[in-house]
């Protein structure tokens, strides 16, 4: 089932676009049946870049939610929700006849430096939840290009407040900035 609205996959392709002039790769945490990934890897495909895409998942659906993910709005998005192998996720590219990009079975809070590319153009962000966001950035955070963006997704989305409070603590410490709201949070270094 699709996860990102028409609306968003255009803003985040436009923003992909923008970064193929940056140094380094584009990373998806939270790849799910891999409907964006398909996208940024045509786009790669398209205009003959050499970045690379990087895209992560459980593959076992969502981890529990914890207090911060808690709102009457979402009864959704309960443990193991959202799983898929990731051999389909494959299956999806070959069959696209696109690249397969580099897929890590993993949870986030087990990723460490060296599961991610040194320089990352572009990260987006789609683990739904208050850890697996805040997971997701701190991996990202000290490999972003100079101009790099990462684009939270769910921001503002009131089933999902755990995404906006990891965000919203997040850039409290540290040195990006917040350049769009709405349900996508696009965040630069400043
Ligand atoms: C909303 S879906 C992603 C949708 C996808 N980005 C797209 O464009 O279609 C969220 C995914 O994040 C994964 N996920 C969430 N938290 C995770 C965590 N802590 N570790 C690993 N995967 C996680 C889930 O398994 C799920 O597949």
């Amino acid at each position: 089932m699709k996860q990102v609205a028409d609306s968003e996959t255009k803003e985040i392709l436009k923003i992909a676009r923008e970064s193929l002039a940056l140094p380094g790769d584009f990373v998806e945490l939270g790849c799910y049946e891999g409907d964006t990934s398909l996208l940024f890897a045509e786009l790669l495909r398209e205009t003959g870049s050499d970045k690379k895409l990087w895209i992560y998942d459980s593959f076992e659906g969502l981890p529990a939610k914890t207090s911060e993910d808690e709102s009457a709005a979402g009864e959704n998005f309960q443990e193991g929700v959202l799983a898929v192998t990731k051999r389909e996720v494959k299956l999806r590219f070959l069959r696209a006849g696109l690249p397969v990009p580099i897929i890590k079975k993993a949870w986030f809070k087990d990723l460490t430096a060296a599961d991610l590319p040194e320089t990352i153009a572009l990260a987006f962000l789609d683990g739904d939840l208050y850890q697996s966001i805040k997971e997701s950035l701190a991996l990202v955070e000290d490999k972003m290009a100079e101009g790099g963006v990462i684009v939270v997704h769910d921001y503002n989305n009131p089933e999902l407040p755990g995404v906006t409070k990891a965000v919203d603590e997040w850039l409290i410490k540290k040195p990006f900035k917040l350049v769009q709201k709405d349900s996508l949070a696009i965040i630069k270094l400043v």
